[in-house]
């Protein structure tokens, strides 16, 4: 393969500005995906990204394109999630690339992330080739838009293109600029081989799949390849590429992307960022590889039936197996029994998460309230971090909380300023920076707790905008605040999994608000149940649900048996959404209710 021939790209977008729509129709426009088995969005592999609309795994699409010079083009298009949770995702993808296709919807402008992404494609060197989607809609306003990527990023749009990634208008053109202007990759044939990995996963018939791109030498099929740094052999048994579907290919030199499976049985002997080589001729110069990602939300993962404990622990397993940044460990809760702490990047991942276990392994699950981790200061010099509200040290042992503080970065139209400001103080938000990207849009830069973010920030924020906002956000230190432990009691007894730390100012009228989203979510059962919230050894609110005899099919007089059958299932649904609390059957709307309470 000549590497002069060779693309590899990725397109980077704010969330919804085309990047999978321009990616199919750039599969069509060059014949790869041919109109019978077209689907829309091809590169969004699972159900559930379809169903979402976003993009959680990479994958990797090797297109054949002839250009209007004659030649023919290999271009390695690298998908890449759009999300903001999913940054370090963006970041490793686009080290395998040399330019990035930065698509900007001509009818919103430059978002959040789109700024964020441009920030990753620099780091890596990209050349970042701007691209103008959704020219169809009357709204589009191109010439602003044009105007907000050169003032506000100062990126070059000379070199622009005007595209409808939906009717594929602009995109041919978009193609000859690939290859006029994103450099072709180097790389030394001659050289030990060097290979990076930029994503894996693991499929259950193959063992661990394993993207690369070749830097330097070449990895031929059945050959014995080295990770450099767990220090493993591996024999190649597959090598191939995706276009779309895989191809078996027996060799692959400099700038390739590719697939091999080698029986890895574990993902992380093939941890994204390594460096693949020759055992007996490795390479001098490996990646350093890439940082450690740590989570930053937690929450307690339950089975409802104590029987499926071992269920759970399995889809876990599997799960982790394909997303090395999804953290746990087993846990028990007086509460809710055995069951796992769960590490996430964000709350979007957590929820995917929580979503596939139910959907994909069909665990029933009992989720408690997000936490993010707390550095606890102890009197005796120590620091201990603190995942779970309710491992927090007792207060006589307690110096100082330390929580974490992110940095956000919020793009707005003018007209809502006033609202975003007022929500970032409300969430006790440190003003850093106001300023204009054009006369209409405004970025507002606020340093925030990331406590305050992990319960409704992003819903409330679309709400103040009227979904005209976007954000990104990162974690930026661990600050001192006055942080206290709320514990909530239902008949005397502390929840475990229901505890959370909050700032002392807000803990009143969160306890009350919380006691009283209780009273509304548990259902009235046989006996008198009563709700506190309590700092410490004080009791800060309470609520009384009444005893009352539940009959669902009360209701129904008469005979219609197919109704009341229908009832009676539908009760035992919702029981099994329950759990035992001492003798209180606490469904899984209380735990949701103490992350809602505002
Ligand atoms: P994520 O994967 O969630 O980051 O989104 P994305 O950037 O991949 O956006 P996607 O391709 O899913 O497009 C978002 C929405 O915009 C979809 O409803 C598309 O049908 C629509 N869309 C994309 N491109 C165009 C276009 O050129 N014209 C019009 N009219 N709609 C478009």
């Amino acid at each position: 393969m000549d590497i002069k021939k060779i693309r590899n790209f990725s397109i980077i977008a704010h969330i919804d500005h085309g990047k999978s729509t321009l990616a199919d129709r750039i599969l069509e426009i060059t014949g790869l995906v041919g109109e019978r088995e077209k689907k829309d969005q091809y590169l969004d592999k699972m159900d559930l990204e379809r169903e979402r609309g976003i993009t959680i795994k990479a994958q990797t699409v090797r297109i054949p394109y002839k250009s209007k010079d004659g030649t023919t083009y290999i271009l390695n298009l690298i998908d890449t999630p759009g999300h903001v949770d999913f940054s370090y995702e963006v970041s490793r993808s686009l080290a395998a690339c040399d330019g990035a296709l930065l698509v900007v919807d001509a009818t919103q402008g430059v978002e959040a992330q789109t700024l964020a992404n441009v920030y990753l494609a620099l780091d890596h060197d990209l050349e970042i080739l701007p691209v103008l989607n959704k020219i169809d809609l009357p709204s589009a306003e191109p010439e602003r838009v044009i105007e907000e990527i050169e003032e506000g990023i100062g990126l070059d749009t000379s070199n622009i293109t005007l595209v409808s990634a939906k009717t594929g208008e602009g995109v041919p053109e978009l193609l000859e600029k690939i290859i006029k202007f994103i450099p072709s990759p180097k790389g030394d044939p001659n050289a030990p081989l060097k290979a990076l990995i930029f994503d894996s996963w693991y499929d259950p018939y193959v063992g661990v799949v394993v993207l690369f791109r070749v830097i330097d030498g070449t990895i031929v099929k059945g050959q014995d390849i080295l990770m450099c740094s767990t220090g493993k052999k591996y024999e190649v048994i597959r090598l191939g590429v995706f276009s779309p579907e895989a191809v078996d290919i027996n060799q692959l030199g400099p700038g390739e992307v590719g697939f091999l499976c080698a029986n890895i049985k574990e993902l992380k002997d093939a941890r994204v960022g390594d460096t693949i080589t020759h055992p007996k001729k490795p390479t001098p110069k490996p990646f350093p590889g890439f940082k450690k990602i740590k989570p930053m939300v937690f929450c307690g993962l339950y089975p409802v039936d104590p029987g499926e404990y071992e269920d759970l622990k399995f889809a876990l397993e599997k799960l982790q197996l394909n997303d090395s940044s999804l953290f746990f460990e087993a846990e028990t809760s007086q509460a809710l029994g055995f069951g796992f702490r769960c590490g996430f990047l964000g709350l979007l991942h957590m929820e995917i998460v929580q979503e596939r276990l139910e959907r994909e392994f069909k665990v029933n699950l009992i989720a408690t309230a997000p936490s993010v981790v707390y550095q606890v200061v102890k009197v005796d010099g120590t620091i201990l971090e603190v995942d779970n509200p309710s491992k927090l040290p007792p207060p006589v042992e307690i110096e100082a909380i330390k929580e974490p503080f992110v940095k956000m970065e919020i793009h707005v139209p003018n007209e809502y300023v006033g609202n975003v400001l007022k929500l970032c103080e409300e969430k006790r938000g440190i003003q850093k920076d106001i300023r204009y990207l054009t006369t209409s849009r405004v970025i507002v830069i606020y340093e925030l707790p990331f406590a305050e973010i992990v319960y409704d920030f992003f819903d409330r924020l679309k709400s103040v905008s009227r979904g005209f906002a976007s954000l990104d956000y990162e974690v930026i230190d661990f600050r001192p605040s006055n942080l206290v432990k709320l514990d909530i009691l239902i008949n005397g007894s502390p929840v475990d999994a229901m505890a959370t730390i909050v700032h002392r100012d807000k803990a009143y009228y969160k306890g009350r608000a919380l006691a009283l989203r209780l009273k509304k979510v548990i259902p009235r059962q046989l006996f008198e149940v009563v709700i506190q919230a309590a700092i410490g050894n004080k009791i800060i609110a309470r609520e009384r649900i009444a005893p009352l005899r539940k009959n669902v099919t009360a209701k129904c007089y008469g005979g219609d048996i197919t109704r009341k059958r229908k009832l009676l299932e539908k009760q035992k649904e919702g029981k099994k959404r329950m759990k035992q609390m001492g003798n209180v059957e606490v469904p899984q709307e209380a735990f949701l209710a103490v992350l809602k309470a505002e």
